[in-house]
């Protein structure tokens, strides 16, 4: 079993594109029985799978209860691929993870949750607190988005920084350009001075997941978005084989 969080602290970078896409990759090209676990109150994931978030609101039950997560977790309509979605109730997540005190209390669900799923991702909101101390402390790895820029590595730097603020003992952090455009000037350079960083290109067909409510590869799989996440995909599997 492995956990892999998409994390950064800024809002905007890809993040719930990366980690719906990446989970589908895993279910449908990998065939790993996969959970997506949505951290975000605001509940892009589900969105973008095409499920609606239930009235009843409880999905911080799981963590600061530890209620059964079998109760709210959601097949997704892809083979092997659920989802353990988010509502209003993770708004006050992180008040919760300070109330209990347990440092480690997603890494313990995620552990239980690994006799069922191979492969659990997180879709983090763009926070630096309690929340993302806990998802760091539960994850194998960590995948930052990062819209290119000449100061993409300054960018990632701080991240790393901030991860390390938080736990001395983290996972790999791997550093992904977002939404890379080669014709643009800047982006070109953000890829010249990043040469080894994987990259997902900015694609109108990966855009169009958020209208469709549906992964790339399942609906374009030939298309250059699709082909990334799997390359992406292929990277992120090649590297936990080695931890
Ligand atoms: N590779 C891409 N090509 C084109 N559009 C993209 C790409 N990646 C993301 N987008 C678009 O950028 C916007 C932000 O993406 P997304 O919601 O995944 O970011 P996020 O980091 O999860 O944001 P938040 O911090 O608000 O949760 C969305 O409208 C999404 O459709
Ligand atoms: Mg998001």
């Amino acid at each position: 079993m492995a956990v892999i969080a998409i994390y950064s602290v800024k809002g905007g970078v890809g993040k719930t594109t990366f980690a719906v896409n990446l989970a589908w990759c895993s279910a449908a090209i990998s065939r790993r029985t996969t959970l997506l676990w949505d951290l975000d109150a605001a509940g892009g994931a589900g969105f973008m799978l095409g499920i609606d978030p239930k009235k009843k609101r409880s999905a911080d039950e799981v963590i600061a209860r530890e209620s059964d997560p079998a109760k709210l977790i959601k097949s997704t309509g892809y083979k092997d691929l659920d989802l353990l979605p988010a509502d209003d109730t993770l708004r006050a997540l992180d008040r919760q993870f300070d109330r209990l005190g347990k440092k480690k209390q997603l890494a313990k669900i995620t552990g239980t949750l690994g006799r069922t799923y191979e492969r659990i991702i997180f879709d983090c909101p763009p926070v630096l607190n309690e929340t993302s101390a806990q998802v760091v402390r539960a994850a194998d790895l960590i995948i930052v988005p990062l819209p290119p820029s000449p100061l993409s590595s300054r960018a990632f730097d701080i991240v790393v920084d901030e991860v390390k603020e938080q736990t001395k003992k983290h996972p790999p952090i791997l550093p992904v350009l977002s939404m890379l455009d080669l014709r643009r000037n800047l982006h070109r350079e953000a890829r010249e001075q990043n040469p080894k960083w994987p990259a997902i290109p900015q694609a109108s067909a990966i855009e169009q997941c958020a209208v469709r409510r549906e992964p790339v590869g399942a609906f374009a799989p030939r298309a250059a978005g699709a082909r990334g996440f799997a390359q992406l995909w292929t990277a992120i599997e090649r590297k936990l084989a080695k931890l």
